[in-house]
């Protein structure tokens, strides 16, 4: 595994972390028991990063699922091993009947912070993430919120997800933000386009947000970064290219895609998702695959940056 400065934490983590979400998300999950025997392996292979969230379940009623399994998963480790780890996790989505809201609420936030702490049985929380922001709710709010958690000592560091460059200006007005995640993957690159070519009906509008976090050395997890559980098989398949690559250099393309966004700067954190461990362990292994500049630049070609 390759280990990485993740932003200003003075933190090493490894380059592939992984995304808790595909063990809690549908009704075709795993048993308990396979989520903790993926997750053993994720640890077995290096991985010190865990991202979940309270709203990775099936609804509000088992809100916290995800959160749950991997508090179970790393208080079974032996103690070297436990220390490493550093799970992140959000709050600001709900699920009622499945469905994905939105709440920001400074009560909210601070329920389901100290909720978070039981799930995941910890006294504090390495990094909590505003989930998304909520329309209703100033930025201010939110994170002034995370801002009083931290001081409080129930959050080590505070992250966003789903900002853009305006948002990530307004919230260091409120807060220390060492890390975004956002959407990232051959599927979609806007993060990595610049600003100037923003496309104003996104929401949020994440262009330009891998250069503003090189130049201010905050971590950027890629969210989806095989473009989703029902889209990662296809990663190779629309692009007759990078499919030849990735034959040429003996990797799936899935891998080489994971190795591409790497590539792409120091501060990038992909976090694939997996059920399948043969899958967990395909993607673990790009943090090994060393791309030239020429792969680098047709890959950007080919997957439109
Ligand atoms: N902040 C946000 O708003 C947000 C939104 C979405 C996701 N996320 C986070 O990002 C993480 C990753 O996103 P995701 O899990 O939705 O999608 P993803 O990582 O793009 O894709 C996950 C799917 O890819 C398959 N897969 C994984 N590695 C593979 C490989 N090497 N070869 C072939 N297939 C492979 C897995 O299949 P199997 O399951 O069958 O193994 C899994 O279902 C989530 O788990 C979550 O933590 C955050």
């Amino acid at each position: 595994m390759q280990y990485r400065n993740f932003g200003s934490t003075g933190r090493q983590l490894s380059a592939i972390g992984y995304g808790g979400m595909p063990l809690s998300l549908k009704d075709d999950r795993p048993s308990e028991d396979e989520a903790i025997r993926v997750l053993h392996r994720a640890v077995d292979l290096g991985i010190t990063l865990i991202d979940t969230a309270d709203s990775y379940c099936l609804d509000s009623s088992e809100a916290g699922h995800n959160e749950r399994l991997i508090g179970k998963a790393v208080s079974l480790l032996p103690a070297r091993q436990r220390d490493a780890m550093f799970v992140a996790t959000k709050g600001g989505l709900i699920r009622p009947e499945r469905r994905w809201e939105r709440d920001g609420s400074a009560a909210h936030l601070r329920t389901v912070c100290e909720q978070s702490l039981k799930n995941l049985r910890i006294d504090r929380i390495s990094l909590y993430q505003f989930h998304r922001i909520d329309l209703k709710v100033p930025i201010e709010e939110s994170l002034t919120t995370l801002a009083e958690l931290q001081r409080e000592g129930k959050i080590e560091h505070v992250g966003v997800s789903n900002f853009g460059v305006d948002q990530l200006e307004e919230a260091a007005r409120y807060v220390k933000v060492v890390s975004v995640q956002n959407e990232f993957s051959p599927f979609k690159v806007t993060a990595a386009r610049p600003v100037s070519e923003a496309d104003a009906k996104l929401d949020p509008n994440i262009a330009g947000t891998l250069e503003y976090t090189r130049q201010r050395d905050i971590a950027f997890l890629c969210w989806c970064p095989l473009g989703g559980m029902g889209r990662a098989d296809s990663v190779g398949g629309e692009h007759a290219e990078a499919a030849a690559l990735a034959g040429d250099l003996g990797v799936t393309p899935q891998r080489l895609a994971l190795a591409w966004e790497l590539a792409q700067g120091p501060m990038v954190f992909p976090i694939p998702g997996a059920r399948r461990i043969r899958n967990l362990e395909d993607s673990a292994a790009a943090a090994e695959l060393k791309l030239t500049d020429e792969q680098v630049t047709l890959l950007n070609r080919i997957w439109g940056i």
